[in-house]
Protein backbone atom coordinates (compact mmCIF):
# COMPACT_ATOMS: atom_id res chain seq x y z
CA UNK A 1 0.00 0.00 0.00
CA UNK A 2 1.05 3.57 -0.49
CA UNK A 3 0.52 5.44 3.04
CA UNK A 4 1.01 8.79 4.23
CA UNK A 5 2.85 9.01 7.50
CA UNK A 6 2.05 12.01 9.09
CA UNK A 7 4.65 13.00 12.65
CA UNK A 8 6.94 10.61 11.02
CA UNK A 9 10.20 12.07 12.07
CA UNK A 10 9.01 11.98 16.25
CA UNK A 11 9.74 8.96 17.97
CA UNK A 12 6.67 6.36 16.87
CA UNK A 13 6.37 7.60 13.49
CA UNK A 14 10.15 6.53 12.79
CA UNK A 15 10.30 3.13 14.03
CA UNK A 16 6.30 2.68 12.77
CA UNK A 17 7.63 3.74 9.77
CA UNK A 18 10.92 1.63 9.89
CA UNK A 19 8.08 -1.37 10.44
CA UNK A 20 5.62 -0.71 7.96
CA UNK A 21 8.69 -0.42 4.75
CA UNK A 22 10.31 -3.09 6.33
CA UNK A 23 6.93 -5.24 5.38
CA UNK A 24 6.87 -4.22 1.92
CA UNK A 25 4.53 -1.06 1.77
CA UNK A 26 5.32 2.57 0.15
CA UNK A 27 5.70 5.33 2.44
CA UNK A 28 5.60 9.16 2.26
CA UNK A 29 7.08 10.70 5.78
CA UNK A 30 5.48 14.10 6.57
CA UNK A 31 6.51 16.16 9.15
CA UNK A 32 6.94 19.77 10.04
CA UNK A 33 10.35 19.05 12.62
CA UNK A 34 8.24 20.96 15.46
CA UNK A 35 9.57 17.98 18.00
CA UNK A 36 12.05 16.11 15.47
CA UNK A 37 15.06 16.51 13.45
CA UNK A 38 15.41 15.57 9.61
CA UNK A 39 18.42 13.53 10.45
CA UNK A 40 15.78 10.86 11.49
CA UNK A 41 14.68 10.59 7.35
CA UNK A 42 18.70 9.29 6.88
CA UNK A 43 18.42 6.82 9.79
CA UNK A 44 15.53 5.47 8.54
CA UNK A 45 16.98 5.15 4.90
CA UNK A 46 20.09 3.37 6.40
CA UNK A 47 18.52 1.09 8.52
CA UNK A 48 15.75 0.32 5.41
CA UNK A 49 18.17 0.95 2.65
CA UNK A 50 15.29 2.40 0.70
CA UNK A 51 14.71 6.01 -0.39
CA UNK A 52 12.03 7.26 1.30
CA UNK A 53 9.88 10.82 0.49
CA UNK A 54 10.29 13.18 2.93
CA UNK A 55 7.74 16.65 2.79
CA UNK A 56 8.50 19.33 5.68
CA UNK A 57 4.81 20.50 5.77
CA UNK A 58 2.58 21.23 8.17
CA UNK A 59 -0.11 19.21 8.24
CA UNK A 60 -2.85 22.71 8.57
CA UNK A 61 -1.39 23.09 5.07
CA UNK A 62 -4.57 21.29 3.74
CA UNK A 63 -3.47 22.36 0.44
CA UNK A 64 -0.17 20.92 0.07
CA UNK A 65 -1.54 17.80 2.25
CA UNK A 66 -4.07 17.22 -0.70
CA UNK A 67 -1.22 17.70 -3.57
CA UNK A 68 0.72 15.07 -1.80
CA UNK A 69 -1.98 12.82 -1.02
CA UNK A 70 -2.97 12.49 -4.94
CA UNK A 71 1.09 12.95 -6.30
CA UNK A 72 1.80 9.88 -4.52
CA UNK A 73 -1.49 7.75 -4.87
CA UNK A 74 -2.07 7.20 -1.33
CA UNK A 75 -3.97 4.75 -0.10
CA UNK A 76 -3.80 4.86 3.87
CA UNK A 77 -3.25 7.26 6.05
CA UNK A 78 -1.21 6.62 9.92
CA UNK A 79 -1.56 10.30 11.90
CA UNK A 80 1.07 10.02 14.33
CA UNK A 81 1.76 14.31 14.02
CA UNK A 82 0.49 16.31 17.36
CA UNK A 83 2.22 17.90 20.69
CA UNK A 84 2.15 15.12 23.29
CA UNK A 85 3.35 16.68 26.57
CA UNK A 86 0.25 16.81 29.40
CA UNK A 87 2.59 19.39 31.00
CA UNK A 88 3.69 21.97 28.37
CA UNK A 89 -0.37 21.21 27.32
CA UNK A 90 -1.74 23.05 30.69
CA UNK A 91 0.62 25.82 30.02
CA UNK A 92 0.01 26.18 26.63
CA UNK A 93 -4.38 25.03 26.46
CA UNK A 94 -4.43 27.44 23.16
CA UNK A 95 -1.39 26.62 20.95
CA UNK A 96 -1.34 22.83 21.78
CA UNK A 97 -5.40 22.84 20.59
CA UNK A 98 -4.38 25.32 17.44
CA UNK A 99 -1.86 22.51 16.64
CA UNK A 100 -3.68 19.24 17.71
CA UNK A 101 -6.96 19.81 16.40
CA UNK A 102 -6.71 21.99 13.50
CA UNK A 103 -3.82 19.46 12.05
CA UNK A 104 -6.30 16.66 12.45
CA UNK A 105 -9.36 18.71 10.79
CA UNK A 106 -6.99 19.56 7.80
CA UNK A 107 -5.85 16.08 7.30
CA UNK A 108 -9.41 15.06 7.27
CA UNK A 109 -10.61 17.44 4.71
CA UNK A 110 -7.54 16.93 2.29
CA UNK A 111 -8.34 13.06 2.55
CA UNK A 112 -11.90 13.31 2.22
CA UNK A 113 -11.30 15.40 -0.66
CA UNK A 114 -8.98 13.05 -2.70
CA UNK A 115 -11.39 10.13 -1.12
CA UNK A 116 -9.35 8.85 1.17
CA UNK A 117 -11.11 6.94 4.08
CA UNK A 118 -8.34 4.84 5.74
CA UNK A 119 -6.88 5.82 8.62
CA UNK A 120 -5.17 5.08 12.16
CA UNK A 121 -4.95 7.37 14.44
CA UNK A 122 -2.32 7.74 17.37
CA UNK A 123 -4.59 8.41 20.97
CA UNK A 124 -3.23 7.80 24.50
CA UNK A 125 -4.14 6.11 27.48
CA UNK A 126 -4.66 9.17 28.74
CA UNK A 127 -8.50 9.10 27.51
CA UNK A 128 -8.88 6.98 30.47
CA UNK A 129 -8.54 9.91 33.02
CA UNK A 130 -7.99 8.33 36.70
CA UNK A 131 -8.94 4.29 36.35
CA UNK A 132 -11.89 3.53 37.91
CA UNK A 133 -10.78 -0.17 37.62
CA UNK A 134 -7.49 -1.97 36.25
CA UNK A 135 -6.45 -3.48 33.85
CA UNK A 136 -8.36 -0.78 31.81
CA UNK A 137 -10.05 -2.27 28.67
CA UNK A 138 -11.90 -0.09 26.07
CA UNK A 139 -14.84 0.02 27.74
CA UNK A 140 -13.62 2.03 30.90
CA UNK A 141 -15.36 5.19 30.76
CA UNK A 142 -13.18 8.33 29.14
CA UNK A 143 -12.73 11.71 30.58
CA UNK A 144 -10.00 14.57 29.94
CA UNK A 145 -8.12 15.55 32.82
CA UNK A 146 -5.85 18.01 31.04
CA UNK A 147 -5.50 19.75 27.50
CA UNK A 148 -3.66 17.43 25.87
CA UNK A 149 -6.17 14.40 27.23
CA UNK A 150 -9.27 16.32 25.59
CA UNK A 151 -7.63 17.09 22.19
CA UNK A 152 -6.80 13.23 21.97
CA UNK A 153 -10.76 12.89 23.04
CA UNK A 154 -12.29 15.51 20.95
CA UNK A 155 -10.55 13.74 18.31
CA UNK A 156 -11.76 10.48 18.92
CA UNK A 157 -14.77 11.89 18.66
CA UNK A 158 -14.27 13.62 15.78
CA UNK A 159 -13.69 10.07 14.25
CA UNK A 160 -16.74 8.43 15.25
CA UNK A 161 -18.69 11.51 13.76
CA UNK A 162 -17.13 10.83 10.31
CA UNK A 163 -17.71 7.41 10.22
CA UNK A 164 -21.15 7.61 11.09
CA UNK A 165 -21.59 9.69 8.28
CA UNK A 166 -19.84 7.67 6.12
CA UNK A 167 -19.52 3.92 6.34
CA UNK A 168 -17.09 4.34 3.72
CA UNK A 169 -14.64 5.34 6.15
CA UNK A 170 -11.93 2.68 8.33
CA UNK A 171 -10.24 4.63 10.90
CA UNK A 172 -8.89 2.66 14.11
CA UNK A 173 -7.78 4.81 17.36
CA UNK A 174 -4.68 3.03 19.09
CA UNK A 175 -4.56 4.13 22.20
CA UNK A 176 -1.03 3.84 23.53
CA UNK A 177 0.14 3.13 26.94
CA UNK A 178 4.27 4.17 27.46
CA UNK A 179 6.19 3.60 24.75
CA UNK A 180 9.79 2.77 25.55
CA UNK A 181 12.60 1.93 23.99
CA UNK A 182 14.29 1.92 20.44
CA UNK A 183 15.17 0.38 17.02
CA UNK A 184 17.57 -2.54 18.12
CA UNK A 185 20.11 -0.19 15.50
CA UNK A 186 20.65 1.94 18.00
CA UNK A 187 20.12 4.69 15.01
CA UNK A 188 16.66 5.84 16.17
CA UNK A 189 14.94 6.27 19.75
CA UNK A 190 13.73 8.86 22.02
CA UNK A 191 15.85 11.73 22.31
CA UNK A 192 13.55 14.65 23.60
CA UNK A 193 14.82 18.21 23.05
CA UNK A 194 16.05 19.42 26.59
CA UNK A 195 15.39 17.89 29.95
CA UNK A 196 13.22 14.96 29.55
CA UNK A 197 10.28 14.98 31.53
CA UNK A 198 9.12 10.56 30.87
CA UNK A 199 10.58 8.45 33.01
CA UNK A 200 12.71 6.31 30.18
CA UNK A 201 14.69 9.50 28.70
CA UNK A 202 14.98 10.68 32.27
CA UNK A 203 17.09 7.44 33.54
CA UNK A 204 19.00 6.82 30.36
CA UNK A 205 21.00 10.62 30.46
CA UNK A 206 21.44 9.77 34.25
CA UNK A 207 23.14 6.02 33.38
CA UNK A 208 25.42 8.21 30.75
CA UNK A 209 26.17 10.56 33.22
CA UNK A 210 24.66 13.72 32.03
CA UNK A 211 22.07 14.31 34.67
CA UNK A 212 23.39 13.64 38.05
CA UNK A 213 19.96 11.35 39.44
CA UNK A 214 16.49 10.86 38.81
CA UNK A 215 13.87 12.03 41.02
CA UNK A 216 11.23 9.30 41.90
CA UNK A 217 8.31 11.00 41.92
CA UNK A 218 6.47 9.22 44.90
CA UNK A 219 6.93 6.55 47.59
CA UNK A 220 4.21 6.23 49.42
CA UNK A 221 1.39 4.94 46.68
CA UNK A 222 -0.93 2.05 47.43
CA UNK A 223 1.66 0.13 45.05
CA UNK A 224 3.79 -3.08 46.15
CA UNK A 225 7.19 -1.07 46.31
CA UNK A 226 5.01 2.36 47.00
CA UNK A 227 6.29 3.94 43.61
CA UNK A 228 4.07 4.46 40.41
CA UNK A 229 2.93 1.22 38.43
CA UNK A 230 2.77 1.52 34.34
CA UNK A 231 2.73 -0.18 31.33
CA UNK A 232 5.61 -0.26 29.83
CA UNK A 233 5.56 -1.15 25.65
CA UNK A 234 8.29 -1.62 23.52
CA UNK A 235 8.87 0.94 21.04
CA UNK A 236 9.01 -1.72 18.30
CA UNK A 237 6.00 -3.50 19.54
CA UNK A 238 4.07 -0.46 19.18
CA UNK A 239 5.26 -0.49 15.25
CA UNK A 240 4.13 -4.13 14.89
CA UNK A 241 0.50 -2.81 16.54
CA UNK A 242 0.38 -0.24 13.63
CA UNK A 243 0.84 -2.74 10.54
CA UNK A 244 -1.64 -4.95 12.49
CA UNK A 245 -4.02 -2.31 12.24
CA UNK A 246 -3.24 -1.57 8.88
CA UNK A 247 -4.15 -5.72 8.00
CA UNK A 248 -7.24 -4.97 9.94
CA UNK A 249 -8.26 -2.28 8.64
CA UNK A 250 -8.59 -3.53 4.73
CA UNK A 251 -10.41 -6.21 5.68
CA UNK A 252 -13.23 -4.63 7.43
CA UNK A 253 -15.19 -1.06 7.88
CA UNK A 254 -16.55 1.21 10.72
CA UNK A 255 -14.35 2.73 13.57
CA UNK A 256 -12.75 0.56 16.44
CA UNK A 257 -10.84 1.32 19.00
CA UNK A 258 -7.93 -0.69 20.28
CA UNK A 259 -5.64 0.05 23.24
CA UNK A 260 -1.91 -0.80 22.71
CA UNK A 261 0.35 -1.64 25.88
CA UNK A 262 2.05 -4.84 27.36
CA UNK A 263 -1.18 -5.77 29.41
CA UNK A 264 1.09 -6.13 32.59
CA UNK A 265 2.43 -2.95 34.92
CA UNK A 266 6.37 -2.69 36.15
CA UNK A 267 7.45 -0.10 39.11
CA UNK A 268 9.73 2.69 38.94
CA UNK A 269 11.71 1.20 41.35
CA UNK A 270 11.73 -2.05 38.95
CA UNK A 271 12.49 -0.30 35.54
CA UNK A 272 15.65 1.58 37.58
CA UNK A 273 16.83 -2.27 38.82
CA UNK A 274 16.62 -3.29 35.40
CA UNK A 275 18.35 -0.34 33.59
CA UNK A 276 20.89 -1.06 36.20
CA UNK A 277 21.50 -4.63 35.12
CA UNK A 278 20.91 -4.10 31.49
CA UNK A 279 23.71 -1.13 31.92
CA UNK A 280 26.09 -2.22 34.20
CA UNK A 281 25.97 1.32 35.81
CA UNK A 282 24.34 2.83 39.23
CA UNK A 283 21.44 4.80 38.62
CA UNK A 284 21.68 7.52 41.71
CA UNK A 285 17.96 8.30 42.80
CA UNK A 286 16.07 10.39 45.60
CA UNK A 287 12.60 9.52 46.36
CA UNK A 288 10.63 12.98 46.13
CA UNK A 289 7.34 14.20 45.93
CA UNK A 290 4.29 12.54 43.81
CA UNK A 291 4.33 14.60 40.51
CA UNK A 292 0.35 16.85 40.14
CA UNK A 293 -1.84 14.65 38.11
CA UNK A 294 0.31 11.34 37.84
CA UNK A 295 -1.56 8.31 38.68
CA UNK A 296 -0.96 5.34 41.61
CA UNK A 297 -1.05 2.74 39.01
CA UNK A 298 -2.06 2.24 34.72
CA UNK A 299 -1.76 -0.47 32.97
CA UNK A 300 -3.73 -2.31 29.65
CA UNK A 301 -5.93 -5.03 29.04
CA UNK A 302 -4.99 -5.70 25.81
CA UNK A 303 -7.30 -9.11 25.03
CA UNK A 304 -8.93 -6.38 21.97
CA UNK A 305 -5.86 -6.05 19.80
CA UNK A 306 -5.06 -9.65 20.03
CA UNK A 307 -8.77 -10.60 19.04
CA UNK A 308 -9.40 -8.05 16.31
CA UNK A 309 -5.53 -7.10 15.30
CA UNK A 310 -4.26 -10.57 16.05
CA UNK A 311 -1.28 -8.44 17.71
CA UNK A 312 0.51 -9.47 21.01
CA UNK A 313 3.32 -7.55 22.53
CA UNK A 314 6.82 -9.99 22.28
CA UNK A 315 9.26 -7.79 23.64
CA UNK A 316 10.22 -7.91 28.12
CA UNK A 317 11.37 -5.22 30.25
CA UNK A 318 15.15 -5.98 29.93
CA UNK A 319 14.18 -5.69 26.22
CA UNK A 320 12.77 -2.01 26.54
CA UNK A 321 15.74 -1.27 28.64
CA UNK A 322 18.39 -2.67 26.79
CA UNK A 323 17.57 -0.98 23.25
CA UNK A 324 17.13 2.71 25.57
CA UNK A 325 20.71 1.97 26.75
CA UNK A 326 22.19 1.05 23.22
CA UNK A 327 20.44 4.40 21.59
CA UNK A 328 22.09 6.39 24.52
CA UNK A 329 25.41 5.40 23.93
CA UNK A 330 24.63 6.27 20.28
CA UNK A 331 23.88 9.28 20.55
P1 LIG B 1 6.91 13.07 18.72
O1 LIG B 1 6.80 14.46 19.23
O2 LIG B 1 8.23 12.42 18.79
O3 LIG B 1 6.36 12.99 17.22
C1 LIG B 1 5.29 13.78 16.76
C2 LIG B 1 5.73 14.43 15.46
O4 LIG B 1 4.69 15.24 14.94
C3 LIG B 1 6.96 15.32 15.62
O5 LIG B 1 7.98 14.88 14.75
C4 LIG B 1 6.46 16.73 15.25
O6 LIG B 1 7.46 17.48 14.63
C5 LIG B 1 5.27 16.40 14.35
N1 LIG B 1 4.23 17.44 14.31
C6 LIG B 1 3.60 18.05 15.36
N2 LIG B 1 2.70 18.90 14.91
C7 LIG B 1 2.72 18.87 13.55
C8 LIG B 1 2.01 19.54 12.51
N3 LIG B 1 1.07 20.45 12.79
N4 LIG B 1 2.31 19.24 11.23
C9 LIG B 1 3.25 18.32 10.93
N5 LIG B 1 3.96 17.65 11.86
C10 LIG B 1 3.70 17.93 13.17
O7 LIG B 1 5.82 12.21 19.53
P2 LIG B 1 5.63 10.63 19.56
O8 LIG B 1 6.02 10.17 20.91
O9 LIG B 1 6.23 10.00 18.38
O10 LIG B 1 4.04 10.57 19.49
C11 LIG B 1 3.34 10.34 18.29
C12 LIG B 1 1.86 10.39 18.55
O11 LIG B 1 1.52 9.42 19.54
C13 LIG B 1 1.37 11.73 19.10
O12 LIG B 1 0.12 12.03 18.52
C14 LIG B 1 1.22 11.48 20.59
O13 LIG B 1 0.24 12.31 21.16
C15 LIG B 1 0.79 10.02 20.60
N6 LIG B 1 1.14 9.35 21.88
C16 LIG B 1 2.43 9.32 22.30
C17 LIG B 1 2.76 8.70 23.51
C18 LIG B 1 4.17 8.66 24.02
O14 LIG B 1 4.36 8.31 25.19
N7 LIG B 1 5.18 8.96 23.24
C19 LIG B 1 1.75 8.09 24.28
C20 LIG B 1 0.44 8.14 23.80
C21 LIG B 1 0.14 8.76 22.58
C1 LIG C 1 2.99 10.78 30.73
C2 LIG C 1 1.68 11.45 30.47
C3 LIG C 1 0.93 10.66 29.41
C4 LIG C 1 1.75 10.59 28.14
C5 LIG C 1 3.13 9.99 28.49
C6 LIG C 1 4.07 10.04 27.31
C7 LIG C 1 1.07 12.60 32.55
C8 LIG C 1 0.16 12.60 33.72
N1 LIG C 1 0.93 11.54 31.71
O1 LIG C 1 2.70 9.46 31.20
O2 LIG C 1 -0.30 11.28 29.11
O3 LIG C 1 1.10 9.79 27.18
O4 LIG C 1 3.74 10.72 29.56
O5 LIG C 1 4.37 11.35 26.95
O6 LIG C 1 1.87 13.48 32.36
N2 LIG C 1 8.63 9.28 36.98
C9 LIG C 1 9.56 9.52 37.98
N3 LIG C 1 10.56 10.40 37.70
C10 LIG C 1 10.68 11.06 36.52
C11 LIG C 1 9.74 10.80 35.49
C12 LIG C 1 8.72 9.91 35.77
O7 LIG C 1 9.49 8.95 39.05
O8 LIG C 1 11.62 11.86 36.35
C13 LIG C 1 7.55 8.30 37.22
C14 LIG C 1 6.14 8.88 37.13
O9 LIG C 1 5.73 9.38 38.36
C15 LIG C 1 5.36 7.65 36.67
C16 LIG C 1 6.35 6.86 35.82
O10 LIG C 1 7.65 7.33 36.21
O11 LIG C 1 5.01 6.85 37.77
C17 LIG C 1 6.19 7.10 34.32
O12 LIG C 1 6.22 8.50 34.07
P1 LIG C 1 6.28 9.10 32.57
O13 LIG C 1 7.34 8.40 31.82
O14 LIG C 1 6.38 10.58 32.71
O15 LIG C 1 4.91 8.67 31.93
P2 LIG C 1 3.40 8.89 32.46
O16 LIG C 1 3.34 9.92 33.54
O17 LIG C 1 2.82 7.56 32.77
Amino acid sequence: MNILITGAAGYIGSHSTVELIQAGHHIVMLDNLINSHKVSVNCIEKITGKNVPFIECDLRNTVLVESVLRDYMIDAVIHFAGLKSVSESIKYPIEYTANNIQSTISLLIAMKNSNIKTLVFSSSATVYGEPKYLPLDELHPVSAVNPYGRNKLHIEEMLIDLVASDPLWKIISLRYFNPVGAHESGLIGENPIGIPNNLFPFISKVAAGELPYLKVYGGDYPTYDGTGIRDYIHVMDLAEGHLAALRYINKSAGYLTVNLGAGFGVSVLEVIKMYELVSHKKINYEVVERRPGDVAMCYANVDKAKLFLNWTPKRNLNAMCASAWYFQNKL
